[in-house]
């Protein structure tokens, strides 16, 4: 059984002042998975303890190696053919977690693709500081070691190299971007699913929300108060809840609705997709996430939502216990991305799923490479090993059934009716 020992205390007392200082003394489920996830000193992203990958509590699809990056990078290598070779292209991405995927496609682009690379600008958009600090200290750390007088350098680490001495990765928020100024793409990976999201409930066939509130238990061991989440049901926060639904199409709620029906709905995606619109002056928008289009997110049967956390590689429900040390996630519901990009200039090109993308990028010439005796022969248990990561990358029912949606702005007639190889059926 969970004890309330299991959270951050700090964290939760912060949260306590913060209820007891807001109207109503009740906060929105937003309100409180933006400070459960990213309160700047207590928050699941603020810690130092790597919180993804093997040793954390869920791993991405880069920590599979480094063929998702570099697929990745053909796609970019596309995009600025496409476009015709533009000197800046940038890659802006957004919610770069340890770094993995930027440090995948700059060595890769390095090695591979001299001419893009020398085209390239890379701009990370990351909230969190320490998250920041980890994406620095990766490329840093390869740099460092590439530098190091009279080492073995590997390759690996002499791409990083040139890397960091041929090209700048710059840092800064999305909104310091100059409004459109990017010629190139902003792309995430998992950045969606980590927006706070608001829960709404069906009670007597009209829309209301869920707060937050709290209950202080006395402890009766020691003398202290314990502190407990509990929910609210009240009237809706802002008008924009139901106005969600209309965007997206669905007529909700409805008879079709069972009585105490609950979901999500992400507001915070909508401005960040409206913001990230306005930076783009000519290019893509790139989003690979888990989710659905709204007619399968808001399903009737589907009466519990899609919030997910994540503790240790186990994931439950329940975001009232481990506060502090757990992720929580919703998946993304995809038709709200392309309805508000449409509203801010955004072009659907292309929604497919991330096993079929990978493949329609070369991902069955990897898998079939890995069985050919190469320059420096693998062994048995490494080949074996690549399989698994590929296939874990295209797995229908894991990684590979992420959605991946594409949208442009400011493409010419000739450049938009151009699909993409990662669109292409294969
Ligand atoms: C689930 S992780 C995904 C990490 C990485 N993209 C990957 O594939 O491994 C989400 C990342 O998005 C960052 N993030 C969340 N909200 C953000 C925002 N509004 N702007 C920029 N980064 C954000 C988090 O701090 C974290 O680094």
């Amino acid at each position: 059984m969970h004890d309330t020992q299991d959270n951050d205390p700090v964290l939760c007392q912060l949260i306590a002042s913060r209820i007891a200082a807001a109207p109503q003394q009740r906060i929105t489920f937003a309100q409180y998975m933006d400070l459960v996830l990213y309160h700047p000193q207590h928050g699941y992203y603020a810690r130092d303890k790597v919180n993804i990958g093997g040793p954390g509590d869920f791993f991405t699809s880069p920590h599979l190696g480094s063929d998702f990056g570099e697929l990745l990078a053909e796609q970019f290598l596309e995009m600025w053919e496409i476009l015709g070779h533009p000197h800046p292209f940038t890659i802006v991405e957004m919610g770069a977690g340890q770094g993995l995927i930027a440090a995948d496609i700059l060595r890769y682009l390095d090695r591979h693709h001299q001419d893009f690379f020398r085209a390239l600008e890379y701009v990370v958009v990351e909230k969190t500081k320490a998250m920041r600090a980890t994406q620095q200290r990766l490329l840093a750390s390869q740099k460092s070691k590439a530098d190091a007088p009279n080492s073995e350098v590997s390759s690996e680490c002499q791409a990083h190299q040139a890397v960091k001495s041929q090209k700048q990765v710059r840092w800064c928020a999305l909104e310091e971007i100059q409004d459109r100024s990017i010629v190139g793409c902003v792309f995430s990976n998992e950045l969606v699913d980590a927006l706070p999201v608001h829960q709404v409930v069906v009670v007597e066939g009209q829309l209301q929300e869920i707060y937050i509130t709290v209950k202080e238990l006395d402890r009766l061991e020691s003398g202290q108060k314990e502190i407990k989440f509990v929910e609210a049901i009240g009237e809706l926060s802002t008008p924009q809840l139901a106005q969600y639904f209309n965007l997206v199409g669905i007529a909700f709620p409805s008879d079709n609705y069972p009585v105490g029906y609950r979901t999500e709905v992400n507001l915070a995606a909508l401005d960040w997709l409206t913001t990230a619109a306005a930076k783009l002056q000519r290019g893509y928008l790139l989003t690979i996430d888990y989710g659905y289009p709204a007619s399968s997110y808001y399903r009737p049967a589907r009466s519990e939502g899609t919030l997910q956390c994540y503790y240790q590689h186990r994931h439950h429900n329940n975001p009232y216990i481990y506060i502090g040390y757990q992720d929580l996630t919703a998946h993304v519901d995809f038709t709200a991305l392309e309805r508000q990009g449409e509203l801010c200039g955004l072009q659907p090109l292309g929604f497919t799923q991330q096993g079929l993308f990978l493949m329609a990028l070369g991902l069955g010439e990897r898998l079939a490479a890995l069985s050919q005796p190469g320059d420096a022969p693998l062994s048995l248990q490494q080949v074996l090993q690549g399989r698994e990561a590929l296939h874990q990358l295209i797995n229908p029912m894991g990684l590979g059934g992420f959605r991946v949606l594409v949208q442009t702005k400011g493409l010419q007639e000739t450049e938009e009716k151009r699909s993409l190889k990662g669109l292409r059926q294969f």
